[in-house]
């Protein structure tokens, strides 16, 4: 939700002071937030204080020119993924239920294809005026959401409902209306529901605080896949060992160094997930002893004993659900087939992709794989692809999979 701009107008209220606070939490929290400020909220509350609290230019209602863009009221609505006006008078709801534009935040307020929120905040008698209550309900029929004023002591000094909603109960209330949004964008597509772990990248066995064993794996393959499951709408999380890739958008993160370390991941979150995938390349052996301080340089040869790491692989083949599905990698440089179906069946995988490191455009560190998809009952041999369209590949095929199991059961 991080990256998310939301577009914040703020009218014509006595709360419109409350509106900073507002305008702190969501900066704090790392949301992007642009303001509009009515002529009359600008009476209340002054441009420049905001301007400090989100760290971005604030837009005092009329088209002055006076900002970077001509038209900022296409602008500002183009890159809201939600507009939120708190406080909202009477005026603004009155105006945004029959279009009406005649200044910036109502002339945005027609041109927002983005969800709408609304915390409005008013005298009493204005708040249950018929007319306010049928703006409301125009409004809600078309969508948006709104905060309830509180009842309590109005600055006109009459009693009653009418008093701006608590700024930490209208932040909940936008991260709530965000989340909402972002689970209609995925319920549709074909993993949503699905909970997809994918382990990515290398892991590090240390020696000493400087020297460690690890492979080149650099974690594009399975930062790819956690992309290409969170495009087709499953919730994700992915173990990912130390590389220096971005997480892609809407995906958990939980890094880990070694290989223990990353057994403890996958057996916490294995149990919860629909698909679990291996593409991580995981040392089979670690040091036998881990010194606390460098080791010094001494004679002309050094030795070392190795002890196996688990197989976190195997062992998430021992504890799988009938109806989960397990994919594992396998890395070879010879006889690829042979030994890759060796490790599908020892392993317990119901899909295994198999990586030749020796073929041009495959395995390491490059942006493609060339891969052979086995199943225990077929080899599907796939050309060059990027990493992310294998990655959707191989989740379609763990659906099919996965379909295949759970129709099955219901047969017996
Ligand atoms: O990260 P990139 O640079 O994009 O490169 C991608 C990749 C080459 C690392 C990836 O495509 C790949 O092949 N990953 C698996 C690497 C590997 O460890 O292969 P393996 O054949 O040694 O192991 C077979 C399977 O057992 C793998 O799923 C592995 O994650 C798992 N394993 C291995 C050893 C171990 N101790 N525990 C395991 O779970």
């Amino acid at each position: 939700m991080e990256n998310k701009h939301i577009l914040l107008g703020i009218t014509g209220s006595i709360a419109a002071y409350k509106a900073c606070s507002i305008v702190s939490t969501l900066t704090k929290k790392g949301y992007a937030v642009d303001i509009i400020l009515t002529r009359h909220a600008s009476a209340f509350i002054g441009s420049l204080s905001l301007a400090a609290i989100s760290h971005r230019d604030v837009f005092v209602d009329e088209f002055d020119g006076t900002h970077e863009s001509l038209i900022p009221h296409i602008e500002l609505a183009r890159r809201a993924d939600l507009c939120v006006i708190a406080p909202a008078d009477a005026n603004i709801l009155a105006k945004a239920a029959h279009g009406i534009a005649d200044d910036l935040l109502s002339s945005c307020l027609l041109a927002c294809t983005c969800p709408m929120l609304a915390a409005p905040a008013m005298n009493v008698h204005m708040f249950e005026n018929a007319a306010t209550q049928a703006n409301i309900s125009t409004l809600k029929s078309r969508g948006w959401s709104f905060v309830d004023p509180e009842s309590g002591m109005l600055a006109c000094a009459e009693v009653g409902k009418g008093r701006l909603a608590d700024p930490e109960v209208i932040v909940a209330a936008i991260e709530a209306r965000l989340e909402e949004e972002e689970k209609k964008k995925t319920q549709d597509l074909p993993l949503s529901g699905k909970r997809v772990l994918v382990s990515a990248g290398p892991t590090q066995e240390a020696l000493d605080p400087v020297r460690f064993l690890s492979n080149h794996s650099s974690g594009k393959q399975g930062f790819a896949i956690a992309k290409a499951a969170r495009a087709l709408g499953a919730d994700v999380t992915l173990a990912a060992g130390p590389v220096s890739l971005e997480t892609p958008e809407g995906v958990e993160r939980i890094n880990y160094v070694s290989a223990r370390d990353l057994e403890a991941v996958m057996k916490e979150n294995a149990p919860k997930a629909d698909f679990v995938i291996m593409a991580a390349a995981v040392a089979d052996y670690r040091f036998a002893e881990q010194f606390d301080q460098k080791m010094k340089k001494s004679g002309d040869s050094m030795t070392f004993t190795l002890v196996r790491n688990p197989d976190i692989l195997e062992g998430l083949g021992k504890v799988k659900r009938d109806d989960q599905v397990l994919c594992g990698f396998a890395m070879e440089t010879e006889n690829l087939e042979q030994n890759a179906r060796k490790k599908m069946l020892s392993k317990n995988c119901d899909l295994l992709v198999a990586n030749n490191l020796r073929t041009e455009g495959a395995g390491f560190q490059g942006d493609t794989n060339i891969v052979t998809l086995m199943t225990p009952e077929t080899n599907t041999h796939l050309g060059l692809q990027s990493k992310e369209e294998l990655g959707k590949t191989i989740l379609l095929t763990m659906l099919e999979i996965q379909k295949g199991k759970t129709s099955h059961a219901s047969v017996h």
